[in-house]
């Protein structure tokens, strides 16, 4: 794929103020569509997005009819939707619905799953992700990924982040790709006295920023990144939401979260994905709801939707 394509659209668009959830009862009047979904504040905090966030933004995915299966057993099904550029676009829904099944196949990791097929088209830039001649690892390259344990390798620190720039050959000016990458992940100022010494030494959270620095590391497009959060504390988490909100502004992300108010709080646009079983008892994961994210949990279109936001979900 041409260097062109690498999206370059401009911030046109100034973020909602934040609002800190709430641990008291909604006024009436405070959240006018729906002042009975507020749970927590989550509704507040959701309804302070923007409402149309991918205005005049590039698409970086176009995903049509979308199915992933193990072992010609459908894991997700008839997945339609767009991932707008320089956006946070979260997935969230029941364990087991196939979150980071269709995470994988938005970089070609499902290649490396035995038994994993995926069919119906992801187009990246315009381009079919699939289409033969497309080089995976290159693909893998513009599209970073970060999993749910942060899984540094053992070696030192300065050689995690530059371990995906020798693999791709990007010999140049590594020392400062590497600072700049781990100033990206906030843990410079944290790790420079120490770049020799081994990563797993590291806490948790700073394992996961440095794998974040490790997918920066090799100036990509995107960064998928599956419940990122979801092995840390509390104050590691924030540092992980303050993170990918600062890094929107440099590159698309994907996050697969559990946690709802998490993506009321970092995302700009949410699909719900849940479970359907068909009339012959066969269980496959849909994408039941897309929208932006104030839109999604406070005014959402589908009844499971709203079940799911509001804590309803069976
Ligand atoms: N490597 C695999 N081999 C076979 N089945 C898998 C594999 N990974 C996931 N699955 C199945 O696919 C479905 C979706 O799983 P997954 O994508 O992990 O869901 P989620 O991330 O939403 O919890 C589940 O039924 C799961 O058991
Ligand atoms: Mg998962």
């Amino acid at each position: 794929m041409p260097d062109s394509d690498i999206a370059t659209s401009t911030q046109s668009m100034t973020d909602p103020p934040r609002t800190e959830p709430s641990d008291q009862d909604a006024q009436p009047g405070d959240v006018q569509e729906a002042p009975q979904r507020n749970q927590g504040g989550l509704a507040d905090i959701a309804a302070a997005r923007a409402e149309n966030p991918t205005e005049g933004r590039e698409v970086v995915f176009d995903l049509d009819d979308v199915m992933v299966s193990y072992n010609g057993r459908p894991a997700i099904t008839g997945v339609n939707m767009q991932v707008h550029n320089q956006l946070v676009t979260a997935f969230i829904g029941p364990s087991g619905c196939g979150k980071t099944t269709l995470l994988r196949s938005m970089n070609r990791m499902n290649d490396l799953i035995s038994g994993a097929k995926v069919e119906g088209t992801i187009r990246y830039h315009g381009n079919d992700l699939n289409a033969s001649g497309v080089d995976a690892v290159e693909v893998r390259r513009r599209i970073g990924m970060v999993f749910q344990r942060p899984n540094p390798f053992p070696k030192s620190i300065f050689d995690n982040v530059a371990y995906g720039m020798r693999l791709h050959g990007m010999k140049d000016g590594l020392n400062d790709r590497v600072e700049k990458a781990l100033r990206q992940s906030g843990l410079w100022e944290e790790v420079k006295d120490r770049l020799k010494q081994s990563a797993l030494g590291l806490s948790g959270g700073q394992q996961q920023r440095l794998c974040i620095a490790r997918a920066l590391a090799i100036e990509p497009d995107v960064v998928l990144m599956d419940e990122p959060a979801s092995a840390l504390d509390p104050i590691a988490t924030q540092r992980i939401e303050d993170l990918v909100d600062e890094l929107k502004t440099d590159y698309t992300i994907v996050i697969v979260t559990h946690n709802m108010q998490q993506a009321a709080r970092v995302a700009d646009k949410t699909a719900f994905f849940s479970v359907d079983i068909d009339n012959t008892g066969n269980r496959s994961g849909i994408l039941v709801e897309f929208d932006s994210t104030s839109t999604l949990f406070t005014n959402p279109t589908d009844p499971r939707t709203e079940a799911y936001v509001t804590g309803r979900f069976g």
